[in-house]
């Protein structure tokens, strides 16, 4: 599994995380892809699976990456401490990894929810404190009220089909050193489907790499996502032999001109 920095913090993070949202799979998946490196894991408050993360994790806390969410409806101080507290309770730990705002939500004024979040860290119930769909505007402000910490992530959707962060976001995040935590990165499952079921142009060249390198249509399109420097990608499944295929993903690099032939395509 390779490993990438994260933000500039000196923490290396592997490339490929194990999503949760809707996850029904139970502690082995989560299991084995930690033992196969993907050590990193991403859940939320709003998704109801911290439990089954802090089932997975139990005994073995140390060695995983736990990255959370508070949801953007709790982003009020005492709100915001209190969903944190919770998290830590559902997942059994005395700390979160990295924290991250799942949504901004001009309802609450920001200066007050990054207050929560720099206070977290001073507690030391937090490490490192990301956001995730915000705006490069909405990062410098949320920034801006932060000023003891940086931001070190912002978690936002990137895929073959889904490349709108490579307008302005993607390359900000590329010069700022922060990490992208690319979500959704099989298109919810359509990436890794053979063209004879969707059939496209561009399905099809997925597929011509994907035999070309003897790697799955999945696995080709999770190693474009992350052949991007600061990208990390999280997968998510709910079986353990996808969850293997998945963290196959790395450990090897698409050539440079599959990459383009790939971004040409989509
Ligand atoms: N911050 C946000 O707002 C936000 C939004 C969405 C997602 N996320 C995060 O990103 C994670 C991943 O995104 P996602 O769950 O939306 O989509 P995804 O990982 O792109 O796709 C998940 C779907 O693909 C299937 N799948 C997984 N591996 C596969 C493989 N190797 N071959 C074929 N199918 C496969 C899964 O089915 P099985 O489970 O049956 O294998 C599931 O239906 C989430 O779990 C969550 O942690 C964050």
């Amino acid at each position: 599994m390779e490993l990438k920095e994260l933000g500039k913090t000196g923490i290396m993070i592997p490339e490929i995380g194990l999503g949760t949202w809707r996850y029904k799979g139970g502690a082995q998946p989560l299991r084995k892809g930690i033992e196969l490196g993907a050590a990193l894991i991403d859940t939320a408050e709003g998704y109801y699976t911290e439990e089954a993360v802090g089932e997975a994790i139990s005994g073995i806390r140390d060695k995983v990456f736990i990255a959370t969410k508070v949801s953007g409806r709790h982003l009020g101080y005492n709100d915001l401490l209190q969903s944190a507290e919770e998290s830590l309770y559902k997942l059994g730990t005395d700390y979160i990894d990295l924290y991250q705002i799942h949504w901004p939500n001009p309802t609450y004024p920001i200066r007050e929810t990054m207050q929560a979040m720099g206070e977290l860290v001073d507690r030391g119930l937090v490490r490192f404190i990301g956001v995730s769909n915000f705006d490069i505007d909405e990062m410098e402000e949320a920034q801006f009220f932060l000023s003891h910490y940086p931001i070190v992530s912002n978690q936002v959707r990137y895929n073959l089909n889904d490349r709108s962060i490579e307008m302005d976001l993607l390359p900000y995040c590329e010069e700022k050193d922060i990490t992208i935590l690319a979500y959704t990165p099989l298109d919810d499952g359509n990436l890794a489907k053979k063209p004879s079921l969707i059939n496209s142009n561009k399905m099809n060249i997925l597929d011509d790499i994907s035999q070309e390198t003897g790697k799955t249509m999945g696995q080709v399109a999770i190693n474009w996502c992350t052949s991007r420097k600061k990208v990390i990608a999280i997968p998510k499944s709910n079986s353990q032999e996808r969850t293997i295929e998945n963290c196959e993903s790395s450990g090897w690099r698409l050539s440079p001109e599959e990459i383009n032939r790939l971004s040409e395509a989509f």
